[in-house]
């Protein structure tokens, strides 16, 4: 089988220490202190709250996923969906039921997958200041079995049309709740600043702020080796360490790349650089059709851009080496093709550098010559 995980969380033995941050983690959980948390997409941000809250024994996590909502009526009946699913393994189905009869809320089990799935009455209407009432009964719950609150990709609160009203509602009641810890995480890091670091917002340095990075490249290149060597295949040293580059030392994208060696090799190779080429075409197979269809809605110069920043990288796309070898003459057409860039969410700047979403998208337009 596989031994390499993608595209979900991880945890236990297929999640790869990360001491300091579960310390920090683990630590402010414990002291009811509300976090934000910060890093791009398949960082591991989703990972570490699970393992740090798996480590605390004896502590529930009631998590809310908030991407794409829309509405305040979607986030209430998710966290109802939540609370409920929490309660219900661990046997407390009837005390939560009652509190939110009102929704008529129907808890069935997935004959497939023994999952048991809520559903609510789409006709009753959430409103922002259900949320308060929410609030309360969540903390009531951690008063009989704590728990610690986790609002997964907040930033999507701003979707709402009254975002502003309902962060401050939030806000509000979230404060009296010294005793319970509330995680907020987010990958969109414009967004997540804006919610915590902007004066103006109701929840301006509510909460301490951890940032989740790349793992350790040794400590991460080391159990991935030993990944494939259980599976009897044997790595040579620089191989991990140019996966973890390739990948652009992305997590997620390193365990895909990992998968795709393990798929393009069979038991007992010896695996060593010469195999990357065909993991990559692996998943180029799979994923071309969408980077071209990502490419298809750029303009020329859009395009000559971002092929210059697979080729030369993004640290310093305005130069003139940049400017003249991408073939364009202007460093403000090639201000304006990152900004376009950046908003398709194809790239995104972090400390003064753009960066590829994908970095498979990268190597592919190298790949293709771009
Ligand atoms: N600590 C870790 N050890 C090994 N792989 C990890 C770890 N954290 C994340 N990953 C990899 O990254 C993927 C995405 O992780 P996830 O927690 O969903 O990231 P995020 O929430 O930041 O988007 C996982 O499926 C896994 O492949
Ligand atoms: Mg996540």
């Amino acid at each position: 089988m596989n031994p390499f995980k993608y595209g979900r969380v991880v945890s236990a033995d297929d999640f790869c220490p990360r001491p300091a941050l579960l310390k920090q983690l683990t630590g402010f959980i414990r002291s009811g202190q509300n976090v934000e948390i910060q890093g791009e997409r398949r960082m591991g941000k989703t990972s570490l709250i699970y393992e740090s809250v798996r480590q605390m024994k004896r502590l529930r996590m009631l998590y809310v996923d908030m991407l794409e909502i829309k509405t305040a009526d979607d986030l209430c009946k998710r966290m109802v969906k939540a609370l409920i699913s929490m309660e219900q393994q661990a046997g407390f189905l009837e005390r939560v039921l009652k509190s939110v009869s009102q929704l008529r809320p129907v808890v069935s089990v997935d004959p497939v997958t023994g999952q048991p799935s809520v559903s609510l009455d789409a006709a009753v209407r959430m409103r922002p200041d259900s949320i308060d009432g929410l609030l309360d009964l969540i903390h009531s719950v951690h008063k009989k079995t704590p728990l610690v609150v986790v609002f997964d990709e907040f930033q999507d609160i701003l979707n709402l049309p009254d975002a502003k009203a309902t962060l401050s509602i939030l806000r509000s009641r979230i404060q009296f709740h010294k005793d319970m810890a509330y995680i907020f995480a987010g990958s969109v890091r414009n967004q997540m600043s804006e919610i915590f670091t902007d004066p103006e917002s109701a929840f301006f340095k509510s909460a301490v702020s951890v940032d989740v990075g790349p793992l350790d490249t040794d400590a991460f290149a080391r159990f991935l080796a030993d990944k494939f060597t259980l599976g009897k295949r044997s790595v040579d040293s620089g191989l991990m360490k140019r996966v973890v580059e390739i990948a652009e030392s992305v997590p997620g994208d390193v365990q895909e790349l990992c998968g795709a060696l393990w798929e393009t090799t069979s038991y007992k190779d010896a695996m060593r650089e010469a195999n990357i080429g065909a993991a990559l075409e692996l998943i180029y197979a799979r994923e071309s059709k969408g980077y071209e269809s990502v490419l298809v809605q750029l303009t020329g110069q859009q395009l000559k851009c971002l092929a210059g920043l697979a080729r030369m990288g993004g640290k310093a796309p305005q130069s003139s080496a940049f400017v003249h070898g991408i073939g364009l003459t202007l460093p403000a057409s090639v201000k304006k093709a990152l900004n376009r860039l950046v908003q398709l969410k194809i790239i995104y700047r972090h400390q003064g550098e753009y960066k590829f979403v994908n970095p498979f998208l990268k190597s592919w337009l190298i790949w293709k010559n771009y």
